[in-house]
């Protein structure tokens, strides 16, 4: 199954009593493995979790610590961009030259790259002692 068809399938799960806008998330992995992920809200708001966060812990739960491509859905009229905290989440398992491809059920695809999302993140490297 296509990294699209997956995260497509995937959101039809999402639980989202509160805002009602569904998200599908699906990271490939340099062995071709897929790994997806929905957004599953609470009442108490900022418990909720996105759907980029289930399909990364889907993943390392796998074993597997390296994203290859990322792919996100929902039904908006322009393709969602993973919020900032996403962002950095992705930037953890994935290099900057990883495509993230955001969609809308209407069909509309926006490409770009890790490095795109998050430009100057925080990284490994700022932690060496100087
Ligand atoms: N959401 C995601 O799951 N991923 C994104 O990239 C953007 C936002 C979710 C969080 C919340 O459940 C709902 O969308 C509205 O913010």
């Amino acid at each position: 199954m296509s990294l699209a068809q997956a995260a497509k399938n995937i959101r039809e799960n999402a639980y989202v009593p509160y805002s009602g806008f569904k998200v599908g998330a699906a990271v490939r992995t340099p062995d071709g493995d897929i790994f997806c992920g929905v957004n599953v809200e609470n009442v108490a708001y900022p418990e909720g979790t996105c759907a980029e966060a289930g399909a990364i812990a889907a993943m390392v739960a796998a074993g597997q610590t390296e994203i290859a491509e990322v792919y996100v859905i929902a039904d908006s009229p322009d393709p969602v961009p993973p919020c900032g905290g996403c962002r950095q989440k992705l930037a953890e398992f994935a290099q900057g030259t990883v495509k993230v491809t955001m969609a809308t059920l209407g069909g509309q695809e926006k490409t770009v790259t890790v490095a795109d999302l998050l430009p100057g993140a925080f990284g490994k490297g700022h932690m060496d002692l100087g």
